[in-house]
């Protein structure tokens, strides 16, 4: 008699149905993983769509507040503002990115007043309000200079938190930013607000949408952001820059973009094991969004996908465009 042949192992068997798969899935994606950013406009009852990330919209906050409610209501819980700043209140030293009565400043105060369970994640960087569209102050030659721009984001994100935000998110790559903007925090009494580091910024082209979204694209012109925006080429820098992020009192760190730097993510939990976040940013928002529009992906599909790519890659959370679409197709 020949033994019958099979195969050692069946991998299979936990595949068969679906609940053996939910019995062993690994990693799960919830709307509490999940941060939605959002664009505010100045003024009241204005909406606008942004051309280059199709189903985004930019309002101004009294339209934004019956949006979060919902969003509330789907589980998302954590919003991060960005301003279209209008051009005449852009400068040369940013003045506007501390002005208290400014437009970021006013929607988390608008924000946590109607719904104090709500989450503000506030961006500190000074890009949305300089007339050349760097995140930083300028010399003449152009070099964004670190320490005068530390100064004015000290100012910012305690503008921020005075304002009611509960965690505030440098996005500008300054070296010891962290550091000083959580001195400035504790010695005004605000003890507990949260510093989100965005410590691996990549210079990357796939930021372009948001550009256009925030209308800071046309200020920068053919300009770019590598003296002080990591380059792609590197991985351990990353970790140096986290590293040092944390001591200088970060509660958490961010990796950007999001999908072409999982490994920088995995790196990131694996070796640190800090609270970790990645951004989904517009350009794979947008790309996204192309391939969907022309019938190539299956978009609910995808769209989940994507984003528990981010969970199993170790990331704690992750900061999308799809949190409202993500957070319905959860529900379902
Ligand atoms: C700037 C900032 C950028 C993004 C968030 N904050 C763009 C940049 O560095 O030029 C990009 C986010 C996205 O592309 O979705 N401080």
């Amino acid at each position: 008699m020949t033994q019958a042949s099979f195969p050692a192992r069946r991998m299979r068997r936990l595949r068969a149905h679906d609940a053996l798969r939910g019995l062993v899935a690994e990693h799960h994606l919830k709307a509490q993983d999940l941060i939605y950013p959002i664009f505010v406009l100045p003024g009241t009852n204005q909406a606008e769509a942004v051309p280059s990330m199709p189903g985004v919209m930019r309002r101004s906050v009294d339209l934004w507040l019956p949006e979060i409610e919902k969003l509330l209501a789907l589980g998302i819980r954590v919003f991060a503002p960005f301003p279209v700043t209008p051009a005449e209140l852009k400068s040369e030293c940013a003045r506007e990115a501390y002005n208290p009565e400014g437009l970021v400043q006013t929607a988390i105060r608008q924000i946590k007043l109607r719904f104090n369970e709500a989450v503000i994640m506030s961006d500190v960087a000074l890009d949305p309000f300089t007339s050349h569209g760097q995140d930083g102050l300028v010399d003449a030659s152009g070099y964004v200079v670190n320490d005068a721009t530390v100064e004015v984001l000290q100012q910012q994100a305690l503008s921020h938190a005075e304002a009611g935000a509960d965690m505030v998110a440098p996005s500008d790559m300054m070296d010891g930013r962290i550091g000083a903007i959580r001195q400035s925090l504790e010695q005004n009494g605000h003890v507990n607000t949260c510093i989100m580091a965005y410590s691996a910024k990549y210079a990357s082209a796939y930021y372009g949408p948001f550009r256009d979204a925030v209308g800071s694209a046309g200020n920068i012109k053919g300009g770019n952001k590598k003296a002080y925006q990591m380059d792609p080429a590197n991985s351990d820098e990353a970790i140096h820059e986290i590293t040092l992020d944390i001591a200088e009192g970060a509660d958490m760190v961010m990796v950007k973009p999001g999908m072409p730097y999982l490994d920088i993510v995995r790196r990131c939990k694996q070796e640190l094991q800090v609270p970790t976040f990645a951004y989904q940013v517009s350009g794979e928002y947008a790309m996204h969004q192309a391939a969907f529009a022309n019938g190539w992906l299956n978009r609910e599909a995808v769209i989940l996908e994507s984003l528990l790519a981010f969970k199993r890659a170790g990331a704690d959370g992750i900061l999308t465009y799809f949190a409202p679409e993500a957070a319905n197709l959860l529900q379902s």
